[in-house]
């Protein structure tokens, strides 16, 4: 079948891809010349495990093109998956819906005939029904536009593996929608054949599936955090109370680790979304999502508390060493980093700040130049007063601690994931602080 997938970005690459390994003829729209030179020439975009080969191999079959007009696409096909980004609008918590506004307009004027959209991007609750009235008020006369809401779940650093073996397809129609369901499962058929649950809803249901499951573990998170801030001021050990919680079968393991919180460009944006949709719709029972919001934050105000106090109470003219940039291991994306939040606040209370990362530097050097980029992770410890670990890439946990301790002035490791040896680095002389013990002194 041809389909088109409009935003190739995090999202609508890996999903274009998906799309065409699975047989489909894909037309990729995107409407940064940056973003679409790279895809065009079968390249990919950004720093993600298997894009690169996925994108030349399906660009090289033909299976996979791209443009950056939307008469090309109207006319290549009348299946459209829209990934386009729908993030925090400046200055509220809300979600900024231009670019879906904007990619639902474009498709629907150009229809002829029958021509279904299906929004893949997160949004807000009624997202979906507006974006099906506002594509009929665009839609010429004589075409039929309808608009479903499929939301996706792939994770960035596993997003391929992801997009080809779903945990679940969602997808939303409205009412009397039977010839778009059909389609549907047509597109999706080798991954439900494969055993892929489908469920079927409703727009709203569709549109909340997906903020349900962010908000959900968010909390998980941010209660495993809460427990952690309680371990801190009252001489408890987070590890041991989170092994002790995951042997309860009612709880279980996932998400319970203990550390820095979350980021990225999904989850924080969305709880604010979910929040700010709450409130419109007259349902405080979500406002408790603030809370959930605000621990993670404070997590990482523990941690520029807790490099000060390993700097004798003072950051200023202090050399503070990071490692890990990017908003989780796998992945050179900063958007909403927590380690980049943490750097933010070292360099405004005047310490200096060196960060190594094994895929992020580049961005970094463009979007925060008073941070000093250090290629090597042992060399970025030269002269500092102390090492952060905010990102947990398995490098850092392989590190050898014993080589490292001739490198900083002072051994002081303030490890905020929680994934370093603390024996080992504590054997090798360094004074360890983790999140969720009492302090060390
Ligand atoms: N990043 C993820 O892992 C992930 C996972 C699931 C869902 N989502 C959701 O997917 C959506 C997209 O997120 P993303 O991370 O892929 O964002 P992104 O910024 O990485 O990619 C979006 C792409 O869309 C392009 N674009 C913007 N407006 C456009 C338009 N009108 N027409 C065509 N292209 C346009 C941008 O240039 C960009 O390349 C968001 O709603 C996000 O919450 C993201």
């Amino acid at each position: 079948m041809k389909v088109t997938v409009i935003g190739c970005g995090r999202l609508g690459a890996p999903y274009a891809c998906s799309l065409a390994a699975i047989g489909h003829e894909v037309l990729g729209v995107e409407v940064s010349p940056a973003v679409l030179g790279r895809l065009s020439q079968g390249l990919a975009p950004f720093d993600e495990r298997g894009l690169g080969e996925a994108v030349a191999e399906h660009h090289a079959s033909g299976l996979l093109r791209f443009t950056g007009s939307y008469e090309e696409a109207a006319a290549f096909a009348d299946v459209h998956f829209v990934c386009v980004p729908t993030p925090q609008q400046d200055g509220g918590l809300g979600a900024d819906l231009s670019a879906i506004e904007s990619a639902i307009t474009s498709l629907a004027s150009r229809a002829s005939g029958r021509c279904l959209i299906v929004g893949k991007s997160s949004v807000p609750v009624g997202t979906a029904a507006r974006m099906g009235r506002l594509a009929a008020d665009h839609a010429p006369d004589g075409a039929q536009v309808t608009v479903a809401w499929s939301p996706d779940f792939l994770r960035e650093s596993t997003s391929l593996e992801d997009a080809a073996r779903p945990t679940r397809i969602i997808v939303g129609l409205p009412t009397c929608a039977g010839q778009a369901e059909a389609t549907l499962r047509r597109v999706w058929a080798p991954w439900t054949e494969a055993g892929v649950p489908l469920v079927v809803a409703d727009l709203a249901t569709a549109e909340l599936a997906k903020s349900a499951a962010n908000a959900f573990l968010a909390t998980k998170v941010s209660f495993i955090n809460a427990m952690a801030a309680l371990c801190e001021a009252s001489g408890a050990d987070i590890h041991t109370l989170a092994e002790s919680l995951a042997h309860d079968p009612r709880i279980g393991s996932a998400m319970l680790d203990s550390g820095l919180g979350f980021g990225g460009s999904c989850i924080p944006k969305d709880i604010r979304a979910l929040i700010a949709r709450g409130r419109q719709l007259g349902v405080p029972e979500v406002g408790f999502l603030h809370q959930i919001d605000a621990i993670n934050i404070r997590r990482r105000r523990r941690v520029v508390a807790l490099a000060r106090q390993a700097c004798d109470g003072s950051l200023a003219g202090r050399r503070v060493a990071l490692w890990g940039a990017a908003f989780k291991p796998g992945t050179d994306d900063v958007r909403d980093s927590p380690a980049l939040a943490v750097a933010a606040d070292l360099h405004a209370a005047g310490a200096s700040v060196a960060i190594h990362d094994p895929r992020a530097l580049p961005t970094v050097r463009r979007q925060a130049p008073e941070l000093e980029c250090v290629d090597d992770f042992e060399r970025v410890l030269d002269g500092a007063d102390v090492l952060l670990h905010l990102t947990h890439w398995p490098q850092y946990a392989d590190a050898d601690p014993e080589l490292l301790i001739a490198k900083p002035a002072q051994y002081r490791l303030v490890d905020a994931r929680g994934t370093l040896d603390a024996r080992r680095w504590t054997d090798a002389g360094w004074v360890y602080q983790g999140l969720g013990y009492a302090l060390t002194s």
